[in-house]
This record gives structure tokens, C-alpha cells and sequence, in this order.
């Protein structure tokens, strides 16, 4: 069970010589459980990134928690580390080597066994459907293929938590597809799923539960059901488009008055 409690993340950076704080995400809290696919749905920009990178230990919360079981990332850093697969957007795998070789290379720095990696990567090409390119160089395969690899590599040590953020960016449909299977099929043999997410579909037909992110405020959150009915709107869509755009369906309460 992951439990994300008041998490709030400033960055401070400077430009031209000029401090300036942003503030990423702003006091959000929400929870997956076993078995469950949350999707953090939001704009660029919304703080997906920045949330999932602390959930992953990447960058320290500036405020607040993140538990997983009874391990929170302030202190137990390495333990979750070893339970929870990450997957980035800005993940840069070598050109050089194979699917192949690089699974083994992680399972070896996951200290796995050798017959333990072996079984894992049989497992992983066949669910991923990556039997035809696991020995041809990295930098000759499709922008899918290379996005199936990471995936497979993030998840070498077969892990109880998986976070991806935006894990369908830039796929073709097909392989989309290939990828948000593969995660219903993990999340029901008891994982704990989080992704981020631009797309309302994926959001509408993945997820269990979706947090509406938007500007480091979650603005909604419940099942699709749960949300459409509380915001009385038609369909995710209309919900969301009245958070982004100000005067977002103005023309209907126009209508009513
Ligand atoms: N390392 C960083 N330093 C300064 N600002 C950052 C950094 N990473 C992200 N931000 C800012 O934090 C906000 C949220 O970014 P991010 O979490 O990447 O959003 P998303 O993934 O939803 O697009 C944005 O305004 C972004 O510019
Ligand atoms: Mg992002």
C-alpha cells in the first residue's frame, strides 16, 4: 500500500541571479493499494513528474510523507527502493548493447541470481511480446521497442510497487495497448500500479482511481464513476476542461440563468 500524505515539493532555482521558488506540488495526498492502478491525470507542467519522483525516492518531499507498507521514503530509502520499479520519461539506455544484455546487467546490480535473472527475463519478453528484438542493438530499435526494454529493465526485480510516468508516451496504439495490458495483468496479480498521464483515455480505461493534478493541486480524485457524477459533468473530459479553461462550458450556464 502506498500512502502519500500533505506531499509538498518547492524548487527553488535561479534565473539571472534572481531566486525564485516554484512551488511543484502543493499538499496532495492519495493512496494505492494492492491490486489497484491509480492514474495521476494532469497537464505538463501539473507536477506528475515531481510526485512520482519522490514516491520513487529520486528527490526528497520539501514537506509531508510517503509510506510504503510501514517504510516511508525519508527513511527507508533503500528497502523501498528494492520493492518499487520506476519508470521515467528521461530514461537514456545505451545504443550499444541489447534488450538482452542490459536485463542481465540490472538483474546483476539487483544482486539477483543468475538462474533468478534467466527466469525473469523469459517472463518479461514474453508478457512485453519482445522475443524478436532481445539481441538486436538498442540504438537500432523503434522508439516502442526501446520504451518496452526500459520497461522491462524497471521491472527486472520483479518488484510489488510499479510507477510509471507516462508510460504509453509516444507509442504507436499498438504497443500502447501491449503496455496498458501488461499493466491490468500486474495490478491483478496484487501489484500496486501508479502512473501519470496526459491522456484522459488511458486515465478512463486503465485506471481504478484517477487524481486530477493540476498546477500541484489535485483538484478531483475517486474512480471515473465517482468523479463524473460529483462534478456533474458528462465525462472526464468536461471535467477536466473545466478546471484547465476558466470559462470551460459558460455558454450552458449562460442558457440556464
Ligand atoms: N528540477 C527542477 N527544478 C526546477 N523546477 C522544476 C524541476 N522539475 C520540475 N520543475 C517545475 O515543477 C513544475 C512541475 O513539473 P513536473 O513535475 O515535471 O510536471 P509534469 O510531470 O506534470 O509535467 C513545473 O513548473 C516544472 O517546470
Ligand atoms: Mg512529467
Amino acid at each position: 500500500m502506498i500512502k502519500v500524505e500533505d506531499l509538498y515539493k518547492v524548487y527553488e532555482s535561479k534565473k539571472k541571479n534572481v531566486k525564485e521558488k516554484i512551488e511543484a506540488v502543493n499538499n496532495i495526498s492519495f493512496q494505492c493499494k494492492p491490486g489497484e492502478i491509480f492514474g495521476l491525470l494532469g497537464p505538463n507542467g501539473a507536477g506528475k513528474t515531481t510526485t512520482l519522483r519522490c514516491i520513487s525516492t529520486l528527490i526528497k518531499p520539501t514537506w509531508g510523507n510517503i509510506y510504503l507498507d510501514e517504510y516511508n521514503v525519508l527513511e527507508d530509502e533503500k528497502i523501498i527502493r528494492s520493492k518499487i520499479g520506476f519508470l521515467t520519461t528521461d530514461m537514456k539506455l545505451d545504443g550499444f548493447f541489447t534488450p538482452d544484455y542490459m536485463l542481465s546487467y540490472f538483474g546483476r546490480l539487483n544482486k539477483m541470481q543468475k538462474s533468478e535473472i534467466e527466469q525473469r527475463k523469459e517472463k518479461l519478453f514474453n508478457d512485453l511480446q519482445m522475443e524478436d528484438f532481445i539481441d538486436k542493438k538498442i540504438d537500432k530499435l523503434s522508439s516502442g521497442m526501446t520504451q518496452k526494454t526500459a520497461i522491462a529493465i524497471s521491472l527486472i526485480h520483479d518488484p510489488e510497487v510499479i510507477i510509471f510516468d507516462e508510460p504509453t508516451n509516444g507509442l504507436d496504439v499498438i504497443t500502447a495497448k501491449n503496455v496498458t495490458d501488461f499493466l491490468e495483468k500486474y495490478a491483478e496479480q496484487g501489484k500496486t500500479v501508479i502512473i501519470s498521464t496526459h491522456i484522459m483515455s488511458i486515465a478512463e480505461k486503465l485506471c481504478d482511481r484517477i487524481g486530477i493534478l493540476i498546477e500541484g493541486e489535485l483538484k478531483k480524485m475517486g474512480s471515473l464513476e465517482e468523479i463524473i457524477s460529483g462534478s456533474n459533468a458528462d465525462n472526464l473530459e468536461d471535467v477536466f476542461y473545466k478546471f484547465l479553461i476558466p470559462d470551460y462550458g459558460s455558454q450552458e450556464g449562460v442558457e440556464d440563468v
